[in-house]
């Protein structure tokens, strides 16, 4: 039997990843297949040709991370601004004055964190996240690691016969879930959250790739199947979009950050620190309704 990692001819996706070198950064990739290491930029004062190449870096690597930053919220937010307008969130906590600026918080009181499970970001809304940039100041002294999926990988290593059936297909995103999740910040529900159906494969804006983009956070079923067929379909392809093969793995320390792209990555946060405390913040961009 053929393993996702492998076929008859070698492995299943064969990823050649652009070396051409950087001028103005440095980029240390954490695997071929997804996320690069960015130095040599001190995120407060970018020339034109280092945005150039971090665009260029987050095109070609889908999650791009930085050490040792040192942002005022404004500045996270400056940058922020430089890929699009900001995200507000439609449930999660904001710093004062900041609605643009999530809080990012966990610690021994808690009942939950952020993003355990795989996800991206806010797909529930009708036009979800380009991007998402968050900032920890925070670490627990182990743990607290993001790890981050290429959902181009996992589209392309599904058989033709497969493709062929998920075409045109579109799938509900609900953002439900969310009533009752930040309580323990003081949060009162809304009437009601996003829901939006988007296609099971989008193409991506920028690349033209094209990138799997049903989540077991948000995805509640695939449009006109019976709904057995839709529950058995998301579970083979969450099962397959798990595969390691995909994934990066995020060791955080404090004054890093990480810019992913929500159109073609999945993330997972993992919580396993109790009773220690990870915080920081995100600022999300702005995206456009998927195609
Ligand atoms: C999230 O934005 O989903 C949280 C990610 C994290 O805390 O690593």
């Amino acid at each position: 039997m053929q393993s996702s990692l492998r076929s008859f001819s070698g492995p299943r996706i064969k990823y050649a990843p652009d070396d051409s070198p950087y001028e103005s950064i440095t980029l240390d990739k954490l695997t071929p297949i997804i996320g690069g290491e960015i130095g040599g930029v001190d995120l407060r004062e970018t020339s034109n040709r280092q945005m150039d190449e971090i665009h260029r870096a987050l095109a070609e690597n889908l999650v791009i991370f930085f050490r040792d930053q040192h942002l005022t919220p404004e500045q996270h937010l400056d940058f922020g601004r430089k890929f699009g307008d900001l995200h507000i969130h439609p449930a999660a906590p904001s710093e004062p004055d900041h609605p643009e600026l999530m809080i990012i918080h966990a610690d021994k009181d808690s009942f939950r964190a952020n993003g355990e499970g795989w996800h991206s970001d806010v797909s529930c809304d009708s036009e979800p996240p380009m991007g998402s940039i968050l900032y920890i100041r925070k670490c627990p002294p182990r743990g607290g690691d993001t790890l981050f999926a290429n959902m181009y990988a996992a589209y392309e290593a599904l058989s033709d016969r497969l493709k062929e059936y998920l075409e045109g297909l579109t799938a509900r995103h609900d953002g439900e879930h969310y009533r009752g999740q930040y309580k323990n910040f003081g949060i009162q529900d809304k009437e009601s959250y996003p829901s939006a159906d988007h296609p099971v494969v989008r193409t991506h804006p920028v690349t033209g790739r094209k990138a799997l983009y049903v989540n077991k956070g948000f995805t509640r079923y695939i449009n006109g199947l019976p709904r057995d067929e839709s529950d058995g379909m998301l579970r083979y392809l969450y099962e397959h979009m798990a595969n390691p093969l995909f994934q990066c793995r995020f060791r955080w320390q404090e004054n890093s950050i990480a810019f992913w792209d929500n159109r073609c990555v999945q993330h997972h946060a993992m919580w396993d620190y109790w009773p220690h405390t990870r915080s920081g913040n995100r600022v999300t961009v702005k995206g456009t309704r998927p195609v």
